[in-house]
């Protein structure tokens, strides 16, 4: 399981929208996002770290100024990657029920359900980004999709491949994330699920030889904001003519700035309605 760290700092909106742009170009060792809030007369920044980092190192790569008050802490694990939620109720999103062992006789008539244990990788559905991605993926099926070739990009638990394998049995479906923990878990819940032809593996994003000249007609993408605002370029190369993205994984607060990276990729976004304060985003290529 990745441990994620905070560095946080309040200022001027303009002054940390330099410092992103700056930390874009230079990069920084082990920052996997940036978050940039907008909270009226300050805001307020976010960067995400894959190890403790030395803040010091970061306010001189960065260039904040040395009086600009920075803190770090480890953020909770219920933050992104564990729900350590014992005795799940199940829950639906859209036409799928997710459940765990114990309630295996808890789908109703008509739904499909997808059997997902609490454990260390994200996605038992009792988050409004996985949810948000299931109620948008069945009103794609609804009217009508057939898409045949699906990936599942930050998969954890692989709810969403799985999904997209039992709606739709045809469909080649690949299912990635950049944390090993994830996708040995996700390989269980393919076999639970009885889906085993979901090819599952190892990626840091598109950077996979598995992906490498690929194209999709659906991208299923529950991530953070900052690593979908720097894959909108890559998703939308990565789509076929007419394929679509679901993104999720963003606060309202972060919609705008999703939405305009693949606005900026050429695609045309539309926003499902908010749960719970995540926003959902549906972006297609013409
Ligand atoms: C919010 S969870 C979503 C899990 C699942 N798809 C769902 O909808 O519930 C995000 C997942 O993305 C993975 N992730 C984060 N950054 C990534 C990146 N750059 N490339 C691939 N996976 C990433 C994390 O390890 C985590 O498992």
């Amino acid at each position: 399981m990745t441990q994620f760290w905070r560095l946080t700092t309040q200022a001027d909106f303009a002054l940390l929208g330099n410092v992103v742009e700056h930390l874009d170009a230079v990069g920084l060792e082990a920052m996997s996002s940036w978050s940039l809030f907008d909270e009226g007369d300050i805001a307020r920044l976010d960067l995400i770290f894959t190890e403790d980092p030395d803040i010091e190192v970061v306010r001189a790569t960065a260039g904040f100024p040395a009086e600009m008050e920075l803190s770090c802490a480890p953020m909770p694990e219920e933050d992104w990657v564990r729900l350590s939620l014992k005795g799940l109720k199940p829950v639906e999103g859209g036409r799928f029920t997710l459940f765990g062992a114990h309630d295996r006789d808890a789908v109703a008539d008509g739904q499909i359900g997808i059997e997902i244990e609490a454990g260390p990788a994200f996605g038992t559905g009792h988050h409004g980004t996985t949810r948000g991605c299931l109620i948008a993926f069945s009103q794609m099926l609804d009217a009508g999709a057939v898409p045949t070739s699906i990936l599942d990009l930050g998969c954890g638990t692989a709810v969403l491949a799985i999904a997209a394998a039992k709606a739709l049995p045809d469909a080649e479906i690949l299912a990635s994330d950049v944390d090993p923990e994830a996708v040995e878990e996700s390989l269980e819940n393919c076999r639970k699920n009885e889906t085993p032809g979901i090819d599952c593996f190892v990626a840091e994003g598109l950077d996979h030889a598995k992906l490498a000249g690929r194209q999709f007609e659906l991208v299923l993408a529950n991530i953070l904001a900052g690593p979908l605002v720097e894959l909108a370029p890559g998703i939308a190369d990565i789509l076929t003519p007419g394929g679509k993205v679901i993104l999720s994984g963003l606060l309202t607060e972060q919609e705008a700035m999703v939405r305009t990276a693949y606005e900026a990729a050429g695609l045309s976004v539309h926003r499902q309605p908010p749960l719970e304060g995540w926003e959902t985003l549906v972006a297609s290529k013409t």
